[in-house]
């Protein structure tokens, strides 16, 4: 509609049936057959009575403190049934790794990322087998060190250009503060999109899906058939964020070969066959959404941490003062901002964003002398294992020297925890492909507005978590920014 100088852009009503039946053709999809664990004849190890785990896991927000306590008092294994299907929690590391990694090629994703299909489609997080394999080598040049440190100077830009709306003594909600940063980094590096201007939206949508729609996503294609109001809202998130992705996408096919992800997606061709667009449209929502909401929960818990330990906040500032002394940082000061990354390493030990994971083992495997069936799932928890009094000195309080190792440096073995205690980007040939960019991104955003700035929580703010698909901050993270 015209009307003289201003432009309204109306946009067609959201079909909500049309919205479901896609949802539900993609939750509905599996590239290889899902089996189902239903043998009688195998003994099964103790584990936590259904009462227990209808109150703590399914019903309310308690889930990540139920694993906590499955951890403790199952130190190796645990089954239970879970909507219907066996179900054994790996609690101790060397039952992870040997499932993990010893076995990660005979599993498949459990039920929760099957339901995250619906909005991701079949992209690299949810595929399986030879798809993914083919996804994982078309995508990975992206991911690069080369290009890494590319981005790497529009990560600093963009946050120079966000530090810029920051005000002394502005209240905000942190949590949305860092998810529009992340959003606009994720589409400039990787979309050469500018995203801002959609990021109130995708949040909006995003906080309708997670928290509202998360807890039912374990259920599976039946996610989308419960009668809850949480569905309706989500189908809207679904079109909504559907509708922003394939404008991405008809913009960037418009404006020709950029040079970016999104255009070497496009142009993807690999023994003759290239992306189809459905394919490029799945790719491309998998990497907006994983590749933003979890460095913005990584930001927002490191915020939060630093204000409510301001020895710690200190203790980083002298570093960022000396190493960079006012100026912005960039890659090759990686190394000289030891503090800087162990910050971020403790707030993603106690927050981990990706804070479950669950596998379904397509063949039996033996653990501990039990045999987890072919079929049976399998659940690991970040949340769980990151603080387990069992591998980690003081494991709950935040320590971010523990990362530091006697040289000075950072590193991740510093803390002495086996391996298998500490596994906040996956395993194997699942793990994030996008660990050495959220590291970069993370070091870059808190070297460079941890310079100038100390945010400080609101007083009386009762902060808890929320177990959705990320370890989400429930009413957000209220904060007042201060300048140093
Ligand atoms: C602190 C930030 C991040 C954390 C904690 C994190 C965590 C994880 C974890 C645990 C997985 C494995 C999931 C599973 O096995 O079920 C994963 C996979 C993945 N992540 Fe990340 N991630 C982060 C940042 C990013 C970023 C910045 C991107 C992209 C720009 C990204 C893209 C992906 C993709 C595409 C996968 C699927 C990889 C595959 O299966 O081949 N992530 N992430």
């Amino acid at each position: 509609m015209q009307t003289g100088l201003v432009t309204f852009v109306v946009e067609p009503p959201i079909d909500l049936r049309e919205t479901s039946r896609v949802a539900l053709a993609r939750i509905s999809h599996s590239d290889v057959p899902i089996p189902k664990d239903r043998r009688r004849d195998v003994d099964r190890p103790p584990g936590p009575s259904g009462a227990r785990l209808l109150r703590r896991f399914i019903i309310g927000d308690q889930a990540p403190w139920f694993m906590v306590e499955v951890e403790r008092d199952y130190p190796t294994l645990a089954h239970f049934t879970l909507i219907g299907e066996h179900t054994y929690a790996l609690t101790s590391p060397d039952a992870i790794v040997d499932v993990y990694i010893g076995h990660g090629r005979e599993t498949m994703k459990g039920r929760g990322l099957q339901g995250t299909k619906a909005v991701l489609g079949n992209g690299l997080l949810t595929s399986e087998g030879e798809v993914h394999l083919r996804n994982r080598r078309l995508v990975q040049p992206a991911f690069h060190r080369d290009r890494i440190a590319a981005y790497s100077r529009d990560m600093v830009d963009l946050t120079l250009a966000h530090e810029r709306n920051w005000q002394d003594g502005q209240a905000l909600d942190m949590q949305t503060d860092m998810a529009v940063l992340t959003l606009t980094i994720v589409g400039r590096t990787l979309f050469g999109s500018d995203l801002a201007g959609d990021a109130h939206e995708i949040g909006n949508a995003l906080e309708s899906l997670l928290q509202g729609m998360g807890r039912y996503l374990v259920l599976g294609p039946s996610a989308l058939r419960l009668p809850v109001p949480a569905r309706k809202r989500a189908l809207r998130s679904f079109a909504r964020i559907d509708r922003i992705v394939d404008r991405v996408i008809d913009q960037h096919r418009a404006q020709g070969d950029t040079g970016d992800m999104l255009s070497m997606l496009i142009a993807a061709e690999e023994d003759g066959s290239g992306f189809t667009d459905a394919q490029v449209r799945d790719e491309a929502m998998t990497l907006i959404l994983a590749g933003h909401e979890t460095t913005a929960m990584t930001m927002t818990w490191t915020w939060m941490l630093l204000a409510q330990h301001p020895h710690v906040a200190e203790w980083l500032h002298d570093e960022l003062d000396c190493v960079l002394g006012g100026r912005a940082p960039s890659m090759d000061d990686l190394a000289s901002l030891p503090r800087t990354r162990a910050v971020i390493a403790e707030a993603i030990r106690l927050y981990p964003p990706a804070w479950i994971q669950g596998r379904r083992v397509l063949a039996d495997v033996e653990v501990a002398g039990w045999t987890i069936p072919a079929g049976a799932i399998t659940l690991i928890s970040q949340f769980a294992l990151h603080r387990s009094p069992r591998w980690w000195e003081s494991s709950l309080t935040f320590l971010p020297q523990r990362w530091i190792d006697a040289g000075g440096a950072f590193s991740e073995e510093a803390p002495g925890q086996p391996r298998g205690a500490w596994f906040p980007f996956g395993w194997g040939n699942r793990r994030c492909i996008g660990e050495q960019f959220a590291w970069m991104e993370a070091t870059m955003i808190l070297a460079t507005l941890a310079q100038g700035w100390r945010p400080e929580l609101v007083p009386g703010s009762d902060i808890s978590v929320v177990p959705a698909v990320t370890l989400r901050s429930k009413g957000g993270m209220p904060m007042v920014l201060r300048r140093r």
